[in-house]
Order: structure tokens, then C-alpha cells, then sequence
């Protein structure tokens, strides 16, 4: 098997906030990602797909294509956005990196022309990365 894998980034504002709790709470939990007034950050994506190369093009997925289906369905949704106001799929969820790599996750599993879906990687910072393999 050969694994594929498309990086992209973007940028996108958050706060981590749970209204059953009080902001308080909310702090002590979430710290900084509580921050009433928004913060951003500068996310890096890798989307990764698994198959045989095709014998006719040597691709199991052709990226380029891989590259305008992750812009499409991801991308433009989430870049220079307000996570909690303004992306419809993350309506009514923490804006946690883990929320957002299901969320990825759901997007992109149905809409691969070839290969399958292996994992959906998100990193928030250089140092606090993220994975969901769709279990
Ligand atoms: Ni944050």
C-alpha cells in the first residue's frame, strides 16, 4: 500500500467555550483558547490516502485533484474564518483540534476519486498535533 499525503494550512479564529459553564470554568478548563475576544491560529492539515498505484497513471490518488477537493470542501471554509460563527460544519461543536480533524474527517471520506481515506492529521501549534483515523 502507498500512502498519500497533501499538506495544506490555514488560518482561522476560535474560542473554546462550553456554555454550560460559567467563564470561570470556562478559563480553568480551556485557558488562553477561552478567550472571550477570539484568538487565531495558524493550522497545518495533512490529509493522507491509502491504495495501489492505478497501472495506468501510477497514482493512486492524482494529488492535484486531491489538492482542489481538500480546497473546495475544507479550505475555503475554514481559512481567515471564525470557527464558531462562521464554519457551518462546526455549528454547535468545541472548536477543539480534535472536533475539527472529525469534522475534516467527514468531509473529505466521501468525496475521494480513488484510494481511501486513511487518516486526517491537524496540528494548532508546532508542538500539539492531532489525528483521527475515522474510529
Ligand atoms: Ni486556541
Amino acid at each position: 500500500m502507498i500512502y498519500v499525503t497533501r499538506r495544506e494550512t490555514f488560518s482561522a479564529a476560535h474560542r473554546l467555550y462550553n456554555p454550560k459553564f460559567s467563564n470561570q470554568e470556562n478559563e480553568k478548563i480551556f485557558g488562553k483558547c477561552s478567550n472571550p475576544n477570539w484568538h487565531g491560529h495558524n493550522y497545518t492539515l495533512e490529509v493522507i490516502v491509502v491504495g495501489q498505484p492505478n497501472p495506468e497513471t501510477g497514482f493512486v490518488i492524482n494529488i492535484s485533484e486531491l489538492k482542489a477537493i481538500i480546497k473546495e470542501h475544507v479550505i475555503s471554509k475554514v481559512d481567515h474564518k471564525n470557527l464558531n460563527l462562521e464554519t457551518d460544519f462546526m455549528k454547535g461543536v468545541i472548536p477543539s483540534t480534535e472536533n475539527i480533524c472529525i469534522a475534516i474527517w467527514k468531509l473529505l471520506v466521501d468525496k475521494l476519486p480513488s484510494g481511501k481515506l486513511y487518516a486526517v492529521k491537524l496540528a494548532e501549534t508546532e508542538n500539539n498535533f492531532f489525528e483521527y483515523r475515522g474510529d
